[in-house]
């Protein structure tokens, strides 16, 4: 059965990531006064930056993240932790090194392991979401091509945490990070579309004008490998939080 993801129109980029961060932060201390962990599924890229930015904020005021367990979404192949591009550094630097997390609860696909222990590497990736119990709330993007996580068009929906080839617009898209498309890795780690649905909940951010194509896209009944976020259609608790320009050519 398919439903489309309920979208959110926020004034802004800065409204919709306070409103995602105080989800996440009344989920954590909800959990917290259970005594129960909360797992979150975390992206990286310009998109999630204000709401990383909002959780430390959080934290400032009181938030504690000790019972948080954390998957990230994806890695570059190739590249180690060291890297100014890798995911590593990025959430380090956005949100772990702000904040009380344990540091054995953050995980962060690793793209430095070698080719010949690709394969178990990504599924001890997996076995791992699955023993803290599941992620109850996934974060995501979304490229201009439409992929989730690095699903690019053309990505199956049954693959878990898998390696996958770069899409050509991807690498472009990355390229002045990397200082050139030559120098962008062609092969990423991700999750593949089966975990992102496993999620309980799961809430895509969109800003800005050159996502409004994409997003009304995603959000048009129909499911399509060419678009991977067409997916969500696919999972009972997904939502877009986005702000004006993204949400321009929404009805
Ligand atoms: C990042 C990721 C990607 C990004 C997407 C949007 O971990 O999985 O799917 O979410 O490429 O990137 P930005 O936010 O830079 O537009």
């Amino acid at each position: 059965m398919s439903q489309l993801p309920t979208h959110h129109v926020f004034p802004s980029p800065a409204d919709a990531s306070e409103a995602l961060a105080s989800e996440i932060g009344d989920l954590v201390s909800r959990r917290a006064s259970e005594g129960r962990h909360a797992v979150l599924g975390l992206a990286t890229g310009s998109t999630p930056i204000r709401l990383y930015a909002e959780l430390v904020r959080l934290h400032r005021q009181g938030l504690s993240f000790s019972n948080v367990i954390t998957f990230n979404l994806d890695e570059y192949l190739g590249i180690g932790r060291d890297h100014p591009e890798s995911y590593w550094k990025f959430m380090h630097s956005h949100l772990f090194d702000h904040i009380d997390i344990s540091r054995e609860n953050i995980h962060i696909p690793d793209g430095s392991i070698s080719p010949d222990s690709l394969e178990d590497y990504c599924d001890s990736y997996e076995r791992k979401i699955t023993s803290t119990g599941g992620i109850d709330l996934q974060v995501l993007g979304i490229g201009r091509n439409g992929h989730i996580g690095f699903n690019e068009p053309g990505a199956l929906p049954d693959l878990t945490t898998h390696v996958t080839e770069l899409n050509p617009v991807t690498i472009r898209d990355a390229a002045n990070s990397f200082g050139g498309s030559e120098n962008v890795p062609s092969r990423a780690i991700t999750m593949g579309v089966k975990t992102i649905l496993e999620a309980r909940r799961v809430v895509l951010l969109a800003f800005g004008h050159a996502k409004a194509e994409i997003v009304q896209r995603a959000l048009t009944p129909g499911i399509t490998t060419e678009v991977p976020a067409t997916y969500l259609q696919l999972h009972g608790d997904s939502a877009y939080f986005l702000d004006e320009e993204a949400a321009a050519r929404l009805d």
